[in-house]
């Protein structure tokens, strides 16, 4: 009895403590909220009109995908709710779990989020799915349900019935763009997609969306990415990207992707074996937008600056991948996120190289392209990928490699005239001052620890110092410019010999932050972005 009402006692006072524990004004601050503005002033009447309806097919998928989450619609579950942060914490998160906290419940009595989420019914056990004998049930565009009589039994619904509304709604307002768009190829794109919304057979869709290259207007809908089912894996949430094709950055990418063969040729590796791979550029589908809408599973919580598409593994064997580089929200993130990290951690002498567009922006590009070059196989011939041998160890090097191929790309067209009026110091500054933002996100992030592996290394180079007086960093260039090439032939050999206890070993030495008193203070720095969109906002 004692022990039960000692349990009563400490369960309300973890209630009224859990209360207190939410500061809902905090929890919103730690978005920054950006607005999704555009000028299309340029674009043809036809292709303004065809941008509206696209955006009102964007809005709907909101609504599948509350539904995906809750099993109800974002009214029906705020009704409960009166309190504005509360209500507002719910929508940046697209329900009661918290995205940038392991998805804990920030409400009381809502407990945690069901692994199922809406794609299965709540109470379904691995043996249950296991012995569900049905066709469709790993399929990404169906979910499982009950049937009503008394068996109880497990049937499987096609989205396009189970959201009949919302995608019928959806797939009439794509056919209707189709017909303003003014290319060819995204016109057919509107078209495949608006058919495959209606049956859930999105292959032709994808591989039409592989094949148009020239389109200034892009959208990314319908069922797409898979995190959110933690159950299995399988089941897609609805999402929508209206973006727009940033042309002239598009069109420097391609000539930079037909330069890594030369590049590869002339990697800092004394042995030619580590760079007698051929180089995929011929691969290199990438193309840099702005983002005007951004509706479902992809405006929740954190938002990414780059996607990689399609999912689907037949369309990449045909057809490879897309990677979409979004410019507008990789400035908002250096403006609200870097900048300030690089003002308390950057010595003021070299802040002013701490640039977006030169710097920062260009890094990015970089690091992407160069995960083109270098190996890909052992080079003992084996034919064994680099990435069955290194294991879990793979990605951090990878990561690791293309942030430090990436800059010494640049700094090599650079010192061949290849790239105009560029000041390297904003490249190696602003990489520097980055470091100190992907750390944040601690060491289990493989971005995370390719920073700090990286930032080790060309540490003990003297690369960079911390003033110990005002604890601020500054660049040293000419050892910097020593030090990369350093660091690639280290990756590349562990790379290339698939040694994965020189990779172990590297990284427990050097996979912590480890020099003295990196203590950084990120008080009232945001960790993320939220958008405010519409269509009032665009320049029309
Ligand atoms: C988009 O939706 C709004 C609001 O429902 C409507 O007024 C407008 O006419 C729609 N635009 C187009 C081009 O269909
Ligand atoms: C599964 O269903 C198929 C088709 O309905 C049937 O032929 C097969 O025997 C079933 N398998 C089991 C293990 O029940
Ligand atoms: C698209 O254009 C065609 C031919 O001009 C027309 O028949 C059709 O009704 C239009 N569809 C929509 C949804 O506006
Ligand atoms: C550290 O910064 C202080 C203050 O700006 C300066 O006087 C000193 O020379 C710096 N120390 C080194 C080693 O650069
Ligand atoms: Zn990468």
């Amino acid at each position: 009895m004692k022990i039960i009402i000692f349990f009563i006692i400490l369960l309300s006072l973890n209630l009224i403590l859990a209360k207190e524990k939410f500061d809902f004004k905090k929890l919103i601050n730690q978005y920054s909220v950006i607005s999704l503005e555009k000028d299309i002033s340029y674009l043809s009447k036809n292709d303004k009109l065809m941008i509206e309806i696209l955006f009102n097919a964007s809005k709907i998928v909101d609504d599948i995908f509350w539904k995906q989450t809750l099993g109800k619609s974002k009214q029906q579950f705020l009704v409960n709710y009166k309190d504005k942060d509360i209500r507002e914490y719910c929508s940046i998160n697209y329900g009661p779990w918290d995205r940038l906290n392991n998805d804990n419940s920030f409400i009381d009595g809502i407990g945690n989020k069901p692994p199922t989420l809406n794609f299965y019914p709540l109470d379904i056990t691995e043996d249950e799915f296991d012995n569900f004998n049905n066709s469709l049930k790993k399929s990404s565009y169906t979910v499982l349900r009950r049937d009503n009589g008394q068996s109880k039994n497990l049937k499987c619904i096609w989205y396009n019935q189970e959201y009949k509304t919302e995608v019928m709604k959806i797939s009439n307002l794509l056919m209707k763009a189709s017909n303003y768009s003014s290319d060819k190829g995204f016109k057919e794109y509107l078209k495949k997609r608006s058919i495959a919304l209606s049956n859930d057979q999105y292959y032709d869709s994808d591989i039409t969306w592989m094949e148009m290259t020239n389109n200034p207007i892009e959208i990314v809908i319908g069922p797409i990415e898979t995190y959110d089912d933690t159950f299995k894996g399988l089941k897609a949430s609805f999402q929508s990207q209206l973006l727009i094709k940033d042309l002239v950055w598009s069109e420097k990418i391609k000539k930079y992707n037909s330069m890594l063969p030369e590049l590869q040729e002339n990697l800092p590796v004394e042995d030619k074996k580590y760079k007698s791979e051929k180089s995929g550029s011929s691969k290199g589908d990438m193309y840099v937008y702005d983002l005007i809408a951004s509706y479902g599973s992809g405006n929740a919580g954190p938002k990414n600056i780059a996607i990689n598409l399609p999912n689907d593994p037949k369309v990449q064997l045909d057809k490879g991948t897309r990677k979409i580089q979004i410019k507008n929200l990789m400035k908002a993130k250096f403006d609200e996120i870097l900048m300030p990290i690089a003002k308390r951690v950057i010595d003021p002498t070299q802040l002013k190289h701490v640039t977006f567009e030169n710097g920062f922006f260009e890094n990015v590009m970089f690091h992407e392209i160069s995960h083109g070059l270098g190996v890909k196989f052992l080079v003992d011939g084996s034919g064994t990928s680099v990435h069955q041998a290194l294991e879990v160890y793979y990605s951090p090097l990878e990561e690791a490699k293309a942030d430090i191929l990436g800059i010494y790309f640049i700094t090599y067209l650079a010192e061949h005239n290849l790239i105009s009026n560029k000041d390297l110091m904003d490249n190696y500054v602003s990489y520097i001052a980055g470091i100190f933002r992907s750390v944040r996100f601690g060491s289990s992030n493989a971005h995370a620890k390719a920073n700090t592996l990286n930032f080790n290394f060309l540490h003990k180079y003297g690369a960079f110092e911390k003033n110990s007086t005002t604890n601020y960093f500054s660049v040293n260039f000419n050892k910097m410019k020593l030090a990369i090439p350093k660091l690639v032939n280290h990756i590349l050999v562990i790379q290339g010999n698939g040694n994965k206890k020189a990779a172990q070993s590297w990284i427990n030495e050097m996979g912590t932050l480890n020099i003295e008193d990196i203590i950084i203070d990120y008080s009232g720095i945001p960790i993320d972005i939220v958008f405010k969109q519409g269509l009032n906002l665009l320049k029309f």
